[in-house]
Protein backbone atom coordinates (compact mmCIF):
# COMPACT_ATOMS: atom_id res chain seq x y z
CA UNK A 1 0.00 0.00 0.00
CA UNK A 2 0.75 3.90 -0.92
CA UNK A 3 2.20 5.73 2.18
CA UNK A 4 0.23 8.68 3.18
CA UNK A 5 2.39 11.61 4.44
CA UNK A 6 0.78 15.31 6.25
CA UNK A 7 2.91 17.70 7.15
CA UNK A 8 2.22 18.74 10.29
CA UNK A 9 0.74 22.00 11.78
CA UNK A 10 3.26 24.11 12.96
CA UNK A 11 1.78 27.25 14.39
CA UNK A 12 4.15 30.42 13.21
CA UNK A 13 5.44 28.07 10.21
CA UNK A 14 2.78 26.14 7.99
CA UNK A 15 0.18 29.27 8.00
CA UNK A 16 -1.54 29.81 4.59
CA UNK A 17 1.52 31.16 3.57
CA UNK A 18 3.56 28.38 3.72
CA UNK A 19 1.26 25.99 2.86
CA UNK A 20 0.12 27.42 -0.72
CA UNK A 21 3.96 27.96 -1.53
CA UNK A 22 4.82 24.87 -0.62
CA UNK A 23 1.78 23.46 -2.91
CA UNK A 24 2.53 25.75 -6.13
CA UNK A 25 5.94 23.92 -6.69
CA UNK A 26 6.70 21.17 -3.82
CA UNK A 27 4.70 18.23 -4.09
CA UNK A 28 3.84 14.97 -2.39
CA UNK A 29 2.12 15.81 0.71
CA UNK A 30 -1.41 13.91 0.90
CA UNK A 31 -2.82 16.03 3.25
CA UNK A 32 -2.08 19.78 5.14
CA UNK A 33 -2.87 20.55 8.68
CA UNK A 34 -3.76 23.96 10.12
CA UNK A 35 -2.22 25.13 13.33
CA UNK A 36 -4.55 25.42 15.61
CA UNK A 37 -7.71 27.70 16.60
CA UNK A 38 -8.39 28.17 20.09
CA UNK A 39 -10.66 30.98 21.91
CA UNK A 40 -9.89 33.83 23.46
CA UNK A 41 -10.33 34.98 26.60
CA UNK A 42 -13.17 37.11 25.39
CA UNK A 43 -14.93 34.18 23.98
CA UNK A 44 -14.09 34.95 20.58
CA UNK A 45 -12.04 32.56 17.94
CA UNK A 46 -8.60 34.11 17.88
CA UNK A 47 -8.45 36.13 15.21
CA UNK A 48 -4.60 35.07 13.28
CA UNK A 49 -5.97 31.04 13.09
CA UNK A 50 -9.13 32.42 12.08
CA UNK A 51 -8.32 34.02 8.90
CA UNK A 52 -5.70 31.60 8.67
CA UNK A 53 -8.00 28.99 7.12
CA UNK A 54 -10.83 31.35 5.48
CA UNK A 55 -11.03 29.93 1.79
CA UNK A 56 -9.91 32.80 -0.36
CA UNK A 57 -6.31 32.17 1.88
CA UNK A 58 -6.53 28.42 0.94
CA UNK A 59 -7.13 27.41 -2.93
CA UNK A 60 -5.68 24.13 -2.67
CA UNK A 61 -8.23 21.53 -1.27
CA UNK A 62 -6.42 19.32 0.53
CA UNK A 63 -6.12 21.47 4.11
CA UNK A 64 -7.39 20.06 7.50
CA UNK A 65 -7.97 22.85 10.12
CA UNK A 66 -7.49 21.81 13.80
CA UNK A 67 -8.57 23.21 17.03
CA UNK A 68 -7.87 23.06 20.23
CA UNK A 69 -10.63 23.37 22.97
CA UNK A 70 -11.56 21.24 26.50
CA UNK A 71 -14.76 21.88 26.46
CA UNK A 72 -17.74 21.04 24.27
CA UNK A 73 -19.13 24.99 23.56
CA UNK A 74 -15.65 25.94 22.64
CA UNK A 75 -15.15 22.97 20.94
CA UNK A 76 -18.64 23.46 18.69
CA UNK A 77 -18.02 27.51 18.59
CA UNK A 78 -14.95 26.52 16.43
CA UNK A 79 -16.31 23.49 14.58
CA UNK A 80 -19.38 25.35 13.56
CA UNK A 81 -17.41 28.03 12.20
CA UNK A 82 -15.51 26.12 10.11
CA UNK A 83 -18.59 24.20 8.78
CA UNK A 84 -20.01 27.81 8.09
CA UNK A 85 -16.76 27.80 5.66
CA UNK A 86 -17.39 24.64 4.02
CA UNK A 87 -14.76 22.26 5.78
CA UNK A 88 -15.97 18.81 6.17
CA UNK A 89 -13.12 17.15 8.67
CA UNK A 90 -11.64 18.44 11.55
CA UNK A 91 -9.04 18.09 14.07
CA UNK A 92 -9.03 17.87 17.49
CA UNK A 93 -5.46 19.23 19.33
CA UNK A 94 -5.00 16.63 22.19
CA UNK A 95 -1.10 17.12 21.69
CA UNK A 96 0.20 20.92 22.60
CA UNK A 97 3.02 20.34 25.49
CA UNK A 98 3.38 23.86 26.85
CA UNK A 99 2.31 24.17 30.73
CA UNK A 100 0.16 27.51 30.06
CA UNK A 101 -2.21 25.32 27.50
CA UNK A 102 -1.81 21.78 29.00
CA UNK A 103 -2.91 23.51 33.31
CA UNK A 104 -5.88 24.68 32.02
CA UNK A 105 -6.57 20.72 30.22
CA UNK A 106 -6.14 21.87 26.89
CA UNK A 107 -4.08 19.87 24.24
CA UNK A 108 -1.88 17.03 26.03
CA UNK A 109 -3.15 18.77 29.43
CA UNK A 110 -6.15 16.55 28.93
CA UNK A 111 -4.86 13.57 29.10
CA UNK A 112 -4.85 12.69 32.08
CA UNK A 113 -8.83 12.81 32.68
CA UNK A 114 -9.59 10.43 29.41
CA UNK A 115 -13.42 10.77 31.03
CA UNK A 116 -13.65 14.47 30.08
CA UNK A 117 -12.51 13.84 26.85
CA UNK A 118 -14.74 11.06 25.99
CA UNK A 119 -17.78 13.12 27.40
CA UNK A 120 -16.84 16.06 24.77
CA UNK A 121 -16.76 13.38 22.12
CA UNK A 122 -20.04 12.18 23.42
CA UNK A 123 -21.45 15.57 23.08
CA UNK A 124 -19.96 16.49 19.74
CA UNK A 125 -20.16 14.22 17.21
CA UNK A 126 -24.07 13.99 17.14
CA UNK A 127 -23.99 17.94 16.83
CA UNK A 128 -21.01 18.69 14.04
CA UNK A 129 -22.09 16.93 10.40
CA UNK A 130 -18.35 16.67 9.46
CA UNK A 131 -15.60 14.00 9.90
CA UNK A 132 -13.40 14.28 12.93
CA UNK A 133 -9.70 13.29 13.42
CA UNK A 134 -7.44 13.33 16.61
CA UNK A 135 -3.92 14.18 17.09
CA UNK A 136 -2.52 13.28 20.77
CA UNK A 137 0.80 12.32 22.37
CA UNK A 138 0.78 9.57 24.59
CA UNK A 139 0.06 11.01 27.94
CA UNK A 140 0.86 14.03 29.87
CA UNK A 141 3.00 12.63 32.47
CA UNK A 142 3.84 8.92 30.93
CA UNK A 143 3.25 7.47 27.76
CA UNK A 144 0.91 5.10 29.47
CA UNK A 145 -2.17 7.07 29.41
CA UNK A 146 -3.04 5.86 25.85
CA UNK A 147 -3.44 2.44 26.76
CA UNK A 148 -6.38 3.15 28.31
CA UNK A 149 -7.59 5.90 25.65
CA UNK A 150 -7.08 4.38 22.55
CA UNK A 151 -9.62 1.23 23.73
CA UNK A 152 -12.65 3.79 24.57
CA UNK A 153 -11.81 5.35 21.43
CA UNK A 154 -13.07 2.70 19.36
CA UNK A 155 -16.81 3.23 20.54
CA UNK A 156 -16.37 6.58 18.55
CA UNK A 157 -16.63 7.46 14.83
CA UNK A 158 -13.17 8.82 14.27
CA UNK A 159 -11.74 9.37 10.83
CA UNK A 160 -7.99 8.91 12.09
CA UNK A 161 -5.92 9.34 15.84
CA UNK A 162 -2.31 10.96 14.78
CA UNK A 163 0.11 10.03 17.13
CA UNK A 164 3.12 12.08 18.50
CA UNK A 165 5.31 9.27 19.79
CA UNK A 166 6.19 11.56 23.06
CA UNK A 167 4.04 12.18 26.23
CA UNK A 168 3.58 16.22 26.82
CA UNK A 169 5.30 17.15 29.87
CA UNK A 170 8.25 15.84 27.11
CA UNK A 171 7.72 18.98 25.47
CA UNK A 172 10.05 18.22 22.59
CA UNK A 173 13.13 16.50 24.15
CA UNK A 174 14.20 12.90 24.55
CA UNK A 175 13.05 10.20 22.43
CA UNK A 176 9.85 9.00 20.69
CA UNK A 177 8.86 6.00 22.20
CA UNK A 178 8.63 3.43 19.61
CA UNK A 179 7.62 0.30 21.82
CA UNK A 180 4.66 2.24 22.95
CA UNK A 181 3.23 3.06 19.65
CA UNK A 182 3.90 -0.66 18.80
CA UNK A 183 0.74 -1.08 21.80
CA UNK A 184 -0.85 0.77 20.39
CA UNK A 185 -1.37 -0.47 17.15
CA UNK A 186 -3.01 -3.65 18.80
CA UNK A 187 -5.16 -1.72 20.82
CA UNK A 188 -6.66 1.23 18.20
CA UNK A 189 -9.48 -0.04 15.49
CA UNK A 190 -8.81 3.23 13.74
CA UNK A 191 -6.61 4.41 11.37
CA UNK A 192 -3.22 5.72 13.11
CA UNK A 193 -1.25 7.83 12.16
CA UNK A 194 2.56 7.54 13.23
CA UNK A 195 4.40 11.25 14.27
CA UNK A 196 7.52 11.84 15.75
CA UNK A 197 11.17 12.96 14.61
CA UNK A 198 10.81 12.09 10.48
CA UNK A 199 13.80 14.28 9.72
CA UNK A 200 15.29 12.19 7.02
CA UNK A 201 14.71 9.83 4.24
CA UNK A 202 16.88 7.07 6.53
CA UNK A 203 14.09 7.81 9.80
CA UNK A 204 11.12 7.51 7.54
CA UNK A 205 12.73 4.34 6.09
CA UNK A 206 13.53 3.50 10.06
CA UNK A 207 10.00 3.54 11.30
CA UNK A 208 8.47 1.96 8.32
CA UNK A 209 10.74 -1.21 9.27
CA UNK A 210 9.70 -1.12 12.72
CA UNK A 211 5.65 -0.44 11.62
CA UNK A 212 5.63 -1.99 8.60
CA UNK A 213 1.41 -1.92 8.88
CA UNK A 214 1.16 1.82 9.11
CA UNK A 215 0.31 3.60 5.91
CA UNK A 216 -0.07 7.33 7.35
CA UNK A 217 3.26 9.24 8.38
CA UNK A 218 2.43 13.03 9.54
CA UNK A 219 6.40 14.92 9.38
CA UNK A 220 7.04 18.32 10.94
CA UNK A 221 10.42 20.46 11.48
CA UNK A 222 11.98 17.37 9.03
CA UNK A 223 9.63 18.82 6.52
CA UNK A 224 10.32 22.49 7.45
CA UNK A 225 13.87 22.09 7.34
CA UNK A 226 14.03 19.94 4.15
CA UNK A 227 10.70 20.65 1.85
CA UNK A 228 11.60 18.18 -0.71
CA UNK A 229 11.62 15.90 2.45
CA UNK A 230 8.13 13.95 1.04
CA UNK A 231 9.17 13.75 -2.67
CA UNK A 232 12.79 12.13 -1.61
CA UNK A 233 10.41 9.06 0.59
CA UNK A 234 8.05 8.68 -1.99
CA UNK A 235 10.66 8.51 -4.82
CA UNK A 236 12.23 6.58 -1.64
CA UNK A 237 15.68 8.29 -2.61
CA UNK A 238 18.52 9.83 -0.30
CA UNK A 239 19.22 12.52 -3.27
CA UNK A 240 18.12 15.68 -3.66
CA UNK A 241 16.82 16.10 -6.77
CA UNK A 242 18.88 18.03 -9.24
CA UNK A 243 16.85 21.06 -9.45
CA UNK A 244 16.43 21.42 -5.79
CA UNK A 245 18.52 24.89 -5.77
CA UNK A 246 15.81 26.83 -8.18
CA UNK A 247 12.64 25.40 -6.96
CA UNK A 248 13.83 26.27 -3.36
CA UNK A 249 14.45 29.66 -4.42
CA UNK A 250 11.04 29.77 -6.30
CA UNK A 251 9.77 28.76 -3.01
CA UNK A 252 11.58 31.23 -1.17
CA UNK A 253 10.01 33.60 -3.68
CA UNK A 254 6.89 32.84 -3.42
CA UNK A 255 6.58 32.49 0.78
CA UNK A 256 8.49 36.25 0.70
CA UNK A 257 6.35 37.74 -1.73
CA UNK A 258 2.95 36.07 0.09
CA UNK A 259 3.64 37.66 3.63
CA UNK A 260 4.48 41.20 1.46
CA UNK A 261 1.30 41.07 0.10
CA UNK A 262 -0.46 40.80 3.66
CA UNK A 263 1.51 43.15 5.68
CA UNK A 264 3.30 46.77 4.89
CA UNK A 265 6.05 46.01 8.12
CA UNK A 266 9.01 44.53 6.00
CA UNK A 267 10.29 44.48 9.21
CA UNK A 268 8.16 41.69 10.74
CA UNK A 269 8.35 39.61 7.58
CA UNK A 270 11.94 39.95 7.45
CA UNK A 271 12.15 38.50 11.17
CA UNK A 272 9.28 35.54 9.77
CA UNK A 273 12.32 34.75 6.73
CA UNK A 274 15.20 34.67 9.90
CA UNK A 275 12.73 31.80 11.80
CA UNK A 276 12.36 29.68 8.89
CA UNK A 277 16.05 29.97 7.98
CA UNK A 278 16.86 28.46 11.44
CA UNK A 279 14.95 25.30 9.71
CA UNK A 280 15.57 25.72 6.43
CA UNK A 281 19.69 25.92 7.42
CA UNK A 282 19.36 22.52 8.71
CA UNK A 283 19.23 20.76 5.63
CA UNK A 284 22.02 22.33 3.80
CA UNK A 285 25.80 21.56 4.01
CA UNK A 286 26.58 25.04 4.69
CA UNK A 287 23.84 25.55 6.35
CA UNK A 288 25.56 27.56 8.84
CA UNK A 289 26.63 30.03 7.00
CA UNK A 290 23.44 30.49 5.16
CA UNK A 291 21.83 31.40 8.46
CA UNK A 292 24.84 33.81 9.24
CA UNK A 293 24.03 35.41 6.38
CA UNK A 294 20.13 35.09 6.65
CA UNK A 295 20.40 36.27 10.40
CA UNK A 296 22.69 39.71 9.25
CA UNK A 297 20.20 41.03 6.95
CA UNK A 298 18.81 44.32 7.57
CA UNK A 299 16.72 44.44 5.01
CA UNK A 300 14.20 42.45 2.95
CA UNK A 301 15.96 43.70 -0.68
CA UNK A 302 19.43 42.26 1.30
CA UNK A 303 17.27 38.78 2.01
CA UNK A 304 16.31 38.94 -1.53
CA UNK A 305 19.80 39.54 -3.02
CA UNK A 306 20.51 36.13 -0.80
CA UNK A 307 17.82 34.35 -2.35
CA UNK A 308 19.03 35.48 -5.97
CA UNK A 309 22.54 33.96 -4.78
CA UNK A 310 21.50 30.75 -3.64
C1 LIG B 1 6.92 25.48 16.66
C2 LIG B 1 5.93 24.34 16.73
C3 LIG B 1 4.56 24.63 16.60
C4 LIG B 1 3.62 23.57 16.66
N1 LIG B 1 2.28 23.86 16.51
C5 LIG B 1 1.38 22.82 16.55
C6 LIG B 1 -0.02 23.05 16.33
O1 LIG B 1 -0.48 24.16 16.08
N2 LIG B 1 -0.85 21.98 16.40
C7 LIG B 1 -0.38 20.69 16.65
O2 LIG B 1 -1.17 19.75 16.69
N3 LIG B 1 0.93 20.47 16.83
C8 LIG B 1 1.81 21.48 16.76
N4 LIG B 1 3.13 21.20 16.89
C9 LIG B 1 3.58 19.79 16.97
C10 LIG B 1 3.85 19.23 15.55
O3 LIG B 1 2.68 19.23 14.78
C11 LIG B 1 4.40 17.79 15.62
O4 LIG B 1 3.46 16.98 16.27
C12 LIG B 1 5.72 17.72 16.37
O5 LIG B 1 6.61 18.72 15.93
C13 LIG B 1 6.38 16.34 16.17
O6 LIG B 1 6.57 16.05 14.81
P1 LIG B 1 8.00 16.29 14.08
O7 LIG B 1 9.05 15.60 14.92
O8 LIG B 1 7.84 15.68 12.73
O9 LIG B 1 8.24 17.77 14.05
C14 LIG B 1 4.07 22.23 16.86
C15 LIG B 1 5.45 21.98 16.98
C16 LIG B 1 6.38 23.00 16.91
C17 LIG B 1 7.85 22.68 17.03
Amino acid sequence: MRNHLYLAPLQSFTDHHFRNAFQQVLGDVDRFYAPYLKMSNDGIIKEGPKKDVLPKNNPFEIVVPQIMACCTEDFLVMANYLIDLGYQEVNWNLGCPYPMVANRDLGSGILNKPEKIFQILEEVIPQIPMKLGLKMRMGYESTEDILSILPKLNDFPLSEIIVHARYGKQLYQGQCDHDRFEECIGLSNHRLVYNGDINTVEDFRRVKSLFPEINHFMIGRGAIANPFLFEMIQENTIEFPEDRMEIFSDFLNLLLESYLKETQNDGNVLIKMKHYWEYFSESFENGKSYYRIVKKANSITEYQLFIDQL
